[in-house]
Formats: structure tokens, sequence, C-alpha cells
């Protein structure tokens, strides 16, 4: 997310070492050799990737670019119909749909998101995050009146979509109605599960056992299980919740103020004021399972991976078919986790795997400057409070600060691990984009564990490249800045999806490098091909290939937003009018399917 929602300043007053501390003294003597050593040669598939595409030039117009061999087509906006045999209400240009109509169509902002196959690459489930809501656009008046109808319908506008999706005489289309279809929201009942269910912490007036939740909402980036799961992963959570009275150790270290982002949800639901109700504030936070085969199945919260602004749970699947989970925390001097199962997953009994993800260890990372790095445990004599409160729990750790990761994604091959490490806004003087900040433009690091085991204790680390314009980067081939959504897919090609907030897209050092984008890599050569251009306003964001490399689902997130707050309902179309360009309109976010026109290999 990008509309201004990552506040200036820091809740980590730790005395732990920062990133960018450990970056320079790695970087002064010279370490940054170490893993291109240790790293062997791999010619297996999956790690050569032959991309051939033609790279396209940056660009400011209010389009979608793709290189001329590709195509690139709308398949799913926000208010499209889920799908759901209980109404396909249509989308109204006018913001005018109800809250019960939001209810059973795309949310807003689309995220990131996973292609769960049912007949290989041409038949499937498609599960994503709408991360978050602007008011401007969802209601014809904006905020000017405010009612619990809008709360509710800003409520559904958030959360996560399931749709079926098919392949037929080259185009994807979604399948409606489908026995597959259903909206997640922030209304939506989730079970808690794992050592902070039924923890003191989590009990609430409404839910005195503290074992039942009402929703889910900004999940950002995305996880997944090999089990066939989709992990929703709640990342600016605190920004719906308020409290004018005086705030707790918790809620301070998580950032709550005194009028949130002027959600205004208190106002109609009251259990977001955490002033009258401290402990609903505790449950979100949290990585979020569902199962996108069962509509019936209830969403569940599973605590043992930590409670942070989470950037998605990127799965690696060890040789002894234990799972590690590598998640970011998104907000300057935070961290980076890994969460790592106590039992391997059973590929032949799914329901085996059922609550795989409630036991396990969570560990916090900390980066040497001697290009090492060691993954310290989070465990405690009360680990519900140890989850509850895992940002104090790692502060106590030793970790270290990070300047703000976004998606952490391994390699399903080599087991390599690759973070966006967006842009550094540490200081409040310091914006990203000033040359002053240790980070202004955003870098992607990456480390291997030892032995290549992804449980392991222990990992080197280095930095794969530095982002930023020409003459601040590192980067051979096209330029980007503020790395945000990553995925490497079945060739080994590395994705990057750029997120340059709204305030600095086409300014200053920014200009050259036009609307938010999309490039490929080659891990092995590092040379960068920008493969995608984005529409005015928007950030690009989730990325996924069906099995056979041939479709990819891209989603295009908040076109059109303007720098600042939410945007003008008087002037919808202020910024941008994709994809629909319609002259009564207003800008969607969406998921486009591209295909290379003569249907090969994506990256070709
Ligand atoms: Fe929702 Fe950190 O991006
Ligand atoms: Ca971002
Ligand atoms: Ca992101």
């Amino acid at each position: 997310m990008s509309r201004n929602l990552h506040l200036p300043g820091y809740s980590n007053n730790s005395v732990n070492p920062s990133f960018s501390d450990v970056r320079r003294q790695f970087l002064k003597a010279g370490a940054s050799a170490s893993l291109a050593a240790i790293l062997p040669a791999c010619a297996a598939r999956g790690t050569t990737p032959a991309l051939s595409f033609t790279p396209i030039a940056p660009s400011n117009d209010d389009l979608l670019r793709v290189p001329p061999e590709y195509e690139a087509s709308v398949l799913y906006r926000w208010g499209d119909p889920v799908g759901s045999a209980a109404g396909m209400p249509e989308f109204r240009m006018d913001a005018s749909n109800s809250a019960a109509d939001q209810a059973l169509q795309a949310g807003m902002h689309h995220d990131g998101m996973h292609f769960f196959p049912l007949a290989a690459s041409s038949h499937g489930v498609l599960a994503m995050n709408h991360e978050y809501l602007d008011e401007g656009l969802l209601f014809a008046d904006g905020m000017r009146t405010w009612s619990a109808e809008k709360v509710l319908k800003a409520q559904n506008s958030v959360g996560v979509s399931i749709i079926e999706v098919r392949l037929e005489g080259g185009k994807w289309s979604v399948v409606r109605p489908s026995t597959y279809a259903r909206r997640v929201t922030a209304r939506t009942p989730c079970r808690i599960s794992g050592p902070a269910a039924g923890h003191a912490l989590m009990r609430t007036a409404a839910d005195p056992d503290g074992r039942l939740v009402l929703g889910t909402y900004n999940g950002c980036a995305h996880g997944w299980t090999p089990w066939g799961t989709y992990l929703t992963c709640e990342e600016n959570w605190h920004n719906q919740f308020v409290n004018a009275g005086a705030m707790t150790e918790d809620q301070r270290r998580y950032r709550l103020t005194a009028r949130g982002r002027g959600y205004r949800w208190e106002e109609h639901d009251e259990r977001f004021d955490a002033a009258r109700h401290p402990n609903e504030f505790h449950r979100f936070g949290w990585v979020v399972e569902i199962d996108p085969f069962d509509p019936q199945s209830a969403p569940v919260k599973r605590t043992a991976m930590g409670r942070v602004k989470h950037e998605g749970a990127a799965c690696s699947v060890g040789v002894d078919r234990r799972c590690a989970f590598y998640m970011g925390d998104d907000e300057a001097f935070e961290y980076i986790y890994k969460f790592v199962t106590a039992r391997p997953w059973d590929p032949v009994d799914r329901a085996k795997n059922r609550d795989l993800l409630d036991d396990g260890t969570l560990y916090v990372a900390r980066f040497n400057a001697d290009g090492s790095g060691d993954w310290l445990p989070l465990t405690g004599r009360d680990q519900g409070e140890v989850v509850v409160k895992t940002r104090q729990a790692a502060d106590a750790a030793g970790a270290t600060k990070m300047d703000r990761a976004e998606w952490v994604i391994p390699h399903p091959v080599t087991r390599e691990v690759y973070a966006a490490l967006t842009n550094s806004s540490e200081r409040k003087s310091v914006d990203p984009g000033n040359p002053r900040a240790p980070n202004p433009y955003g870098h992607i690091v990456r480390w291997r564990e030892e032995g290549g085991d992804v449980t392991a204790t222990r990992f080197r680390w280095d930095i794969f490249v530095l982002a930023g314009p020409a003459g601040s980067n590192t980067i051979q081939g096209d330029a980007f800045a503020c790395p945000d959504g990553l995925w490497i897919d079945a060739m080994g090609t590395l994705w990057v999806q750029t997120d340059v907030s709204p305030t600095a897209l086409g300014r200053g050092a920014f200009a050259l490098l036009g609307n938010n984008q999309m490039l490929a890599v080659d891990p092995a050569t590092r040379v960068f091909r920008r493969f995608l251009t984005g529409p005015n306003g928007c950030e690009i964001t989730g990325f996924h290939t069906t099995p056979d490399n041939r479709s990819a689902f891209v989603n295009i997130q908040h076109p059109g937003e303007k720098p600042g707050d939410r945007s003008d309902p008087d002037s919808p179309r202020g910024v941008s009018n994709w994809p629909d360009y319609a002259a009564s309109g207003r800008p969607r976010s969406a998921t486009v399917v591209i295909r290379r026109r003569d249907g090969g290999i994506i990256g070709t």
C-alpha cells in the first residue's frame, strides 16, 4: 500500500542495530562477494530462465503496457460480481452499490494472490487480498455523510476474494456462478488458533472465550501452503482502531493513534475503539489461513506465526517436508521473521495438515556485518503473550531493525530467499527519495540458509541490488525504485513490482522512472528487463503464474490514487480512469491476465 499509510517515524526505540548501519559496515568490508562465492552453480530446471521478451520504456500514461509480443486483459475489477449463487449484483459506475452488494462483489485495492489449480493450468481457483479502501471512490459523496451502512460497505470492500477462473479459446474468464466463489470481509467470523487462542489478552466482551473474531482486513502480499490453502496476512490493521485515552505499552509499540487513519469504523462498530475494547486490538495482526476449496470453512488466525504488520508468509519446503514461512513486518525499524513448522506436511492425507501452522518455532532475523545471519527463536513461558507481543519479544531478542520489509520470497529450487526493503523513511526529516536517507530508493537483499536447510538457524546474506535512478543504483538493465512485490516463477525468473508512493511518483529523482512497473530478472545475471508499466497513480502488487508458466495474473492496485489522502469524490477521474475509461466512471483496482500472443512461456 502506498497512501501515506506508513507514517513517518517509528515505535521501535530498542537499542538493536539498524540494517542501514549493518549494510554500511558490510559494504565497507567488501563482503558483498561472499554469498556469490558460496552459491553453487545451478543448472537444474527452474534456475535458468530464458528471458527474451522486448523490454518496454518507462511510461507516464494512463495505460497498462506490456511488451509487443504479449497481451493483457482485465479479468476481475473492484465491484465485479464474485460469482456467488446468493447474488451477482453488477457494479454501478456512480458508486451507488449497497453494502449488501459489495459483500457479493470484488473488494477494492487488490494485492497479493495465488492460483490454485483445479485442472492443470487452464482452470483453477484464484484467491486474492483486497488490501484497503478509498472512501472517495467507494461512496458517491465520499465521507461527507457517515452511517452504519457506509461502515458496513467499507468493511465489505476489504478482505479476500476467492473466484473460479477458466481458460477457454486463449482467454481467461471468471466462472459465474461458482461453488467456490466467496468473499471474506472485515465481518467474516474467523477462528483463533495456536498459542494465543483463549489467552486472557484475546478475550473481549463479545467473545469471552477469546477464540472467535469478526473479520480480517488489510491483507498484504500473500502466502500459501503446499497443502493448498491461502494465507492472508494482516498488515496495517492498526489504522482502523482509535484510542482517545491513555495508550497501553502495546498500543504504542503497534502505533495506535487517537484518531487512527480516519476510517471512522468505531462510530458504528465500537470494537474499533481501543479505549473501550483494548483486547480487540490484539485480535488483528495475524496470518490467516483460508481453504479456497471449501467456501463453508472459517478462516483461521494462526497465532503461532506472530502478530506484526505482516507482509506475506511465503513458504519454502525443506527436504524433510517441514515448512518455513518468511514474513516481513512492514514498518520503519521493524523486523523479518521466519516460522518453521514442528512437523512435516503430509502430501497424501490433506486433513493431517489442518493444524500444522499451530505448532512450530517463530524466529526473528539478525543480520551481522560480516555477511552472516542468525535466526533468533521467540519463545517464553507464556507463549500466548510472546506471540501477541511479537515485536516486544523481537526487541528483547536483539533482532536487526530493517528499512521496511515488503515481500520476502524463497526460490523454489535453490531455496535462496529474496527480500524487498522498499525504502527508508526512518527519520521524520528524511523522506523516501531524499538522497540523505540511508536507503532512499529501496533495495533487495538475499540470503541462503546454512546447508540449504530451510529450518537452519544460521544464514549468509548479501545485497542483490540497490534500486533507484541512474547514478544511485547498482542495477544492470532497466532502472526502478521502491521494490515491493516479488515472485519467483517455475522458470526461476525473479519478478519485481514497484510501489513508489503517489507523493513521489514522477517527481524529482523519480521523474525518469515513470509510473509503477514490473520487471523480470534472472538471479544469475542480475540484468533487469522492464515487462509492464501501470496506469496513473497505481502500484503493481500481486503476481502469480499458472504451473505451465503460460498465463500470468497481475494485480493493479489503486489506479488514480492521488498524493496525500483519499480521492476527491467530486473528481473521481482526476488522476486515472483505468481500466474502463467510462465517461462517468471511476478508476478500479483490477486483476489482469497476461499471455504471450502465441501462447508461449511468460518471460520469453
Ligand atoms: Fe501493503 Fe507493505 O505493503
Ligand atoms: Ca509498499
Ligand atoms: Ca506491499
